[in-house]
């Protein structure tokens, strides 16, 4: 790796020479695999690049992956996950994390990703586009635009759309595997992409609507917006609007704008086939709770839910769940979270949480029927969304036949649920067993590498296999 640390070194001297080659020279055909950003930095004290001024710190990427594989520090001895200690698990792992992520969620100027050993990934820090690549600011990846209707009263946005940016951290356990898998950033073993146990893999989503316009509107409840005491994250994007208008007109110009977005929602998965034996992974996600009394927006994250399964068992059933059962694989905390989380649940209450746009909308399915403007879909969840991580993309993140995906709000085909062929995207399968084994290698569930081997493809003449950016959660 030693590689990979003389070009970190660089990165970190060189912070403020970078500019806006990435406009000029497009670099997305042929990515530096190694940049902490897309290097479009807003300067201190001068307007003329970008029209705006940033003061504060730089998070820069941390590419240094472990050279052995580190301790296993997450140990779960409570057995096999179910319905009563699947709570448990998500307020030990939470505060397996805190020592380090409080800071990031709390304090992001304090934060420094070397210090903390927290990883990226490799080949997504470039990107020839403003809303491309990590930005520079907060080394966030770009979220899908949702329409606002999503949510229902009394929790529903006052703007037309929400989006999100995220930050993904490795633990270093996971880190070790992405430094065996990418020895050559050129040349990547994809026999190496299976994550060790004690793997985790950690996800915090930032929303771009500020909390006058996500009100919380019950006056029994005591807050007035779904974000009142979210901490604060500074992030540097065009805004969602702007973007909405490059979706529609490909000449519009995008421009950056130091906007602040607050941490809202953390998406972690874990590697520990003793409390899940079947995948093998646990994927939960903790939102934030404006109801929580006190002064730290991190103790104000409470568990949404989680699963360790698809419950396959359902996955013929029309509506993914027959009259009178109860999913298996997936617990909810409907008692305790905050009440929108139900909204944004997927297929057949699989978990899902607010930002992962399970829910979708405009789908089409074979028997004619189309949900229509804000009548909610619910096509997706952790696990099925994340089974479909292969390498080539031979497989939509949606049951869909369609290879590619439109912006949430655009139509949208789908296989009808409960099909054979929709099943396919509702199974338990091993991180290494493949959704389509003819024609692609799975990669343990993890999405951004399917994107980083797309963005890899891409840069390396492999034209047919090239990605340039799934827009996640
Ligand atoms: C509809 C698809 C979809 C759903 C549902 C979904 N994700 Fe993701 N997730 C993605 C995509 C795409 C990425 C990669 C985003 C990127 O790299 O910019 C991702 C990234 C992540 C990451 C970081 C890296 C990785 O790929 O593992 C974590 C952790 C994660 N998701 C956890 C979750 C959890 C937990 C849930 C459910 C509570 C969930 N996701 C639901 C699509 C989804």
């Amino acid at each position: 790796m030693t590689f990979i640390r003389d070009k970190i070194a660089h990165v970190r001297h060189g912070l403020a020479f970078f500019a806006s080659v990435g406009l000029v020279f497009g670099l997305a055909a042929n990515a530096d695999p190694l940049s902490s950003n897309n290097g479009m930095y807003p300067k201190p004290d001068d307007k003329t690049v970008f029209g705006e001024t940033y003061n504060g710190v730089y998070n820069v990427a941390n590419l240094a992956y472990p050279d052995t594989l580190p301790e296993q520090d997450w140990v779960w001895d409570g057995g096999p996950l179910n319905q009563s200690n699947a709570e448990d698990y998500m307020w030990a792992l939470k505060r397996h994390i805190e020592p380090t992520m409080r800071t990031l969620v709390e304090d992001a100027q304090n934060w420094d990703a070397v210090e903390a050993n927290w990883y990226n990934i490799v080949w997504r820090g470039a990107g020839d586009s403003p809303e491309k690549g990590r930005e520079v600011i907060m080394n966030t990846n770009t979220g899908q635009i949702v329409p606002s209707d999503t949510w229902s009263k009394p929790f529903q946005p006052t703007t037309k759309f929400v989006q999100n940016y995220g930050v993904i951290y490795f633990n270093p356990r996971a880190a070790f595997m992405l430094g065996e898998v990418w020895k050559d950033v050129y040349k990547p073993n994809f026999s190496k992409q299976r994550y060790p146990e004690g793997s985790i893999v950690v996800k915090v989503e930032a929303a771009t609507i500020q909390p006058n316009q996500w009100p919380w509107d019950d006056p029994a409840v005591g807050v007035n917006s779904v974000l009142e005491g979210a901490a604060e994250w500074q992030v540097f994007r065009p805004t969602t609007e702007d973007q909405k208008r490059r979706q529609n007109d490909p000449n519009h110009k995008l421009i950056n704008k130091v906007q602040t977005v607050y941490p809202f929602q953390l998406a972690i998965r874990v590697k520990d086939t003793v409390a899940s034996p079947d995948t093998g992974w646990v994927f939960m996600g903790f939102v934030f709770d404006a109801r929580i009394k006190g002064d730290s927006p991190w103790d104000k994250f409470v568990p949404a839910g989680m699963m360790w399964g698809n419950d396959p068992e359902f996955a013929r059933d029309p509506n993914g769940l027959p009259d009178g059962e109860t999913l298996q694989e997936t617990w909810v905390n409907f008692e305790n979270a905050p009440p929108f989380v139900a909204d944004t649940l997927g297929w057949g209450g699989r978990m899902a949480a607010p930002m992962d746009v399970a829910v979708r909308h405009e789908v089409v399915l074979p028997d004619g029927t189309w949900y229509r403007k804000a009548e909610r879909f619910r096509a997706s969840s952790c696990l099925s969304c994340h089974g479909s991580a292969q390498f080539p993309f031979a497989a939509n993140l949606y049951p869909s036949p369609n290879i590619v995906f439109p912006p949430d709000g655009n139509t949208f085909p789908m296989y009808q649920p409960g099909s054979e062929k929709w099943a396919e995207w509702f199974q338990n399968r091993k991180g290494f067993e493949a959704q389509t084994p003819n024609s692609a290698v799975a990669l343990d569930y993890d999405l951004t590498s399917t994107i980083a081997f797309g963005i890899w493809a891409g840069s390396t003449g492999q034209d047919a296999f090239a990605l340039e950016a799934l827009h996640g959660h």
